[in-house]
């Protein structure tokens, strides 16, 4: 692990290395059907596209939660207890925290996010804007064992998982999941988490086929990306962005859609795309409160908060540690 430190900011680089992408994309590619994780998505363009996203009218998620957040502080706060130490998996823009950290006041925040320039910038000015704040920054893949870079002995820790990303795991992965983030936390640690839950199909599919096109250019970015990263030839011009609710496994999946026969080089590797073939690019779980509290149970957590809108569009759920699994 290489550590430095940025002006303000401790940074401690776990970045996955570039043989990790290009051994991933080609087994998900040779997988059928074929797939590619959705952590891939975020190089920088892919984290400012995210951003983007959020701020369509289309996409509920971020600001119904925000209002959540906001309104519900100081509840949050005398739950997660001040001082404590924020630890906060894919933290993207550092956006969220913002509304916590007054009322909650932690004596250090812990973004970790595998999207690592994205991650730097982000860092660098929560820090200037909370001089106060003592942060130290992770380039990880939360997939992975949590490993804290920056653990105080005698802080309690807590964990922040917001945007409803539980959902991109399959429910066994969410498990797993968070079961690491339990173990990370430790006994008397705690888990505040969002949860996007289970509504009308058209409202799940407007919110990710937005009308500007942006989680299109999210979706498609991630083939520029492996070609740029990975000397890929994927036409980009050539494949489209599916994404529907699938109401069996209770989630939106999305998809680049092959629109043309084609072949496609990655390094060595030849691919051949049928018209109309597919790669499964992200799953995006959704629940209803009871279905996601057997799933913290599951993980050793126990509900001790959930915060709803009115039309139950979305949740935030504060989680305790009642049970250690290894
Ligand atoms: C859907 S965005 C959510 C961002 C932010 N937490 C929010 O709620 O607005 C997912 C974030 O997690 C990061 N991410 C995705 N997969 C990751 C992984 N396996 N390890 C670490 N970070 C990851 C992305 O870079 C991105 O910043």
């Amino acid at each position: 692990m290489r550590t430095r430190l940025l002006p303000r900011v401790a940074f401690y680089d776990q970045h996955p290395e570039p043989a990790d992408f290009f051994g991933e994309v080609i087994d998900g590619l040779r997988h059928r059907p074929r797939r590619i994780a959705p952590k891939f998505f975020y190089d920088e363009e892919g984290s400012r596209l995210f951003d983007a996203i959020c701020e369509t009218p289309e996409y509920y998620p971020t600001r119904i939660e925000k209002r959540l957040l906001a309104e519900h502080a100081q509840d949050i706060a005398r739950l997660m207890g001040r001082g404590c130490l924020l630890v906060e998996p894919g933290s993207g823009s550092s956006e969220k925290v913002r509304l916590l950290l007054n009322a909650l006041q932690p004596s250090g925040y812990l973004p970790l996010d595998i999207s690592k320039d994205y991650l730097i910038a982000a860092a660098t000015n929560l820090s200037t804007e909370y001089p106060w704040l003592e942060v130290h920054a992770a380039c990880v893949d939360f997939t992975n064992p949590l490993d804290l870079p920056y653990c105080p002995h005698g802080t309690h820790r807590v964990a922040f998982f917001p945007g409803s990303s539980i959902g991109n795991f399959d429910p066994d992965d969410a498990v797993e999941f968070m079961r690491n983030i339990a173990r990370m936390v430790g006994r008397d640690g705690g888990l505040l988490i969002g949860v996007d839950l289970k509504k009308p199909t058209d409202i799940l599919e407007r919110a990710y086929n937005d009308a500007q096109g942006i989680t299109a250019a999210f979706n498609l970015n991630l083939l520029t990306r492996i070609n740029r990263e990975l000397g890929a030839t994927f036409d980009v011009r050539h494949f489209a962005h599916r994404a529907f609710y699938d109401a069996e496994h209770g989630r939106i999946e999305m998809h680049l859609v092959s629109t043309v026969p084609q072949r496609v080089a990655i390094g060595r590797e030849r691919f051949v795309f049928e018209k109309g073939e597919s790669i499964h690019t992200e799953n995006s779980y959704k629940y209803a409160v009871e279905e996601f509290h057997a799933l913290a149970a599951k993980a050793g957590f126990a509900p001790m908060q959930v915060w709803t809108d009115a039309a139950s569009l979305f949740s935030v759920h504060y989680l305790q540690v009642n049970t250690l699994r290894q």
